[in-house]
């Protein structure tokens, strides 16, 4: 066979609906690029029907509205006009988006920079040195480099390659080979990045509290400082001969808490359902993108809602996303905050890791169903 013929696998394992465990082989994504440059076609298996639909126009799409983190950060003076404007502009952009840009956040563009650097060499290696570089682990919640939410031979496949990492609590992949070895600095640019990453995310926990008018410790208290998780997932979409037929990413919520992402070399492809329609997510350089996740969905009450979203494709252009996903310690048990305006309770306690291995298993679904796990 030609070298430039050879076909590729990452080696996915799953559990199906029998309660099975099944392997399966998926092309990797990146490789099937390479060799369909040029070409007007598209694998079955990556085939969906209608992935246009109730799509807008990018031109009459609304930007999603930017936060400035600054003008929140400025909590000498609480009752500081500028910060009472921006906090009020908080709560309504979190309550009817769930989603929202943030800038001035903080977290300084050579971190930015190096996370960028190191993503890019990761995919830059030939596919054996990259699969021989990290391991890929699909009974650790489908860490290392491969595919996520594979459960079936006979479901559409996403036009992507994922690298996903465990990055706090600190030791918990220890023995995994987990982190890339190549580029040497992989680790250190991603966990310098996290470590500045989590102090923005913990000041968006107390922020959005307090503008929901809450008190401003209800969520951030049900994050140890030892024990919470980060994860990190890092997408990556190939140029796709037919973005018209496909999709990088399934529509989905995030189960986390929150989830804050970055992304480079091209904007566009993230799509939010708004108001029954997919609207194209851009956003510039070194702004970052935030959205609720399910469990602070449940945290909140349902006060605020985690957006349902996914990724589209592009034609001769690539596109990297780092996502860090914030949750509580697995064992906690996440606990709402009262409603005091209606007569019942809409959310339980759940303890994380009951919930996400609950997500994982019912992902994916073609609504969002995994939270009504914690309906009370
Ligand atoms: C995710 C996700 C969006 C993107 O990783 O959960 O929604 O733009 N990513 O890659
Ligand atoms: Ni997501």
């Amino acid at each position: 066979m030609e070298e430039e013929d050879k076909v590729y696998f990452h080696e996915v394992s799953f559990i199906d609906k029998e309660g099975q465990l099944r392997t399966s082989k998926i092309p990797v994504v990146q490789e099937l690029a390479r060799q369909l440059k040029g070409l007007n076609h598209l694998p079955d298996k990556f085939k969906r029907v209608h992935p246009d639909h109730q799509l807008v126009t990018p031109s009459f799409a609304l930007p999603i509205p930017t936060i400035n983190m600054a003008k929140l950060r400025l909590v000498a003076e609480p009752q500081h006009k500028v910060r009472a404007q921006e906090l009020a502009k908080l709560a309504s952009v979190a309550k009817e988006w769930g989603m929202f840009l943030i800038t001035d956040h903080g977290v300084p563009s050579n971190v930015l920079h190096g996370v960028k650097d190191v993503v890019k060499g990761f995919f830059g290696l030939p596919f054996e040195e990259k699969k021989a570089s990290v391991g890929s682990y699909a009974s650790v919640e489908n860490m290392g480099y491969g595919r996520n939410f594979v459960k079936s031979e006979d479901q559409p496949l996403d036009w992507i390659d994922r690298l996903t990492m465990k990055a706090a609590p600190e030791g918990t992949s220890e023995g995994l080979h987990v982190w890339p070895q190549k580029p040497t600095n992989f680790r250190q640019a991603i966990e310098q990045y996290v470590r500045e990453a989590r102090k923005v995310l913990d000041d968006l926990l107390e922020v959005l509290a307090e503008s929901l008018s809450l008190e401003r410790h209800v969520f951030i208290q049900q994050f140890d400082t030892n024990e919470s998780e980060i994860n990190v997932r890092v997408n990556y979409y190939p140029p796709c001969p037919r973005p018209d037929q496909t999709l990088g990413l399934t529509p989905h919520t995030d189960a986390s808490a929150l989830t804050i992402l970055m992304e480079f070399d091209t904007s566009g492809g993230l799509q939010v359902l708004k108001d029954q329609k997919w609207l194209p997510v851009k956003w510039p350089r070194d702004t970052l993108l935030v959205n609720v996740g399910d469990m602070l969905e449940i945290m909140s009450n349902g006060r605020l809602q985690s957006p349902w979203h996914r990724v589209v494709t592009q034609m001769d252009v690539e596109r990297f996303s780092v996502a860090l996903f914030y949750n509580p310690a697995s064992l906690a048990e996440i606990v709402p905050v009262r409603n005091t305006t209606m007569e019942h309770e809409s959310y339980k306690n759940v303890v994380v890791g009951d919930y996400l291995q609950h997500f994982y298993k019912i992902s994916p679904t073609t609504e969002k169903v995994a939270i009504k796990f914690a309906k009370a």
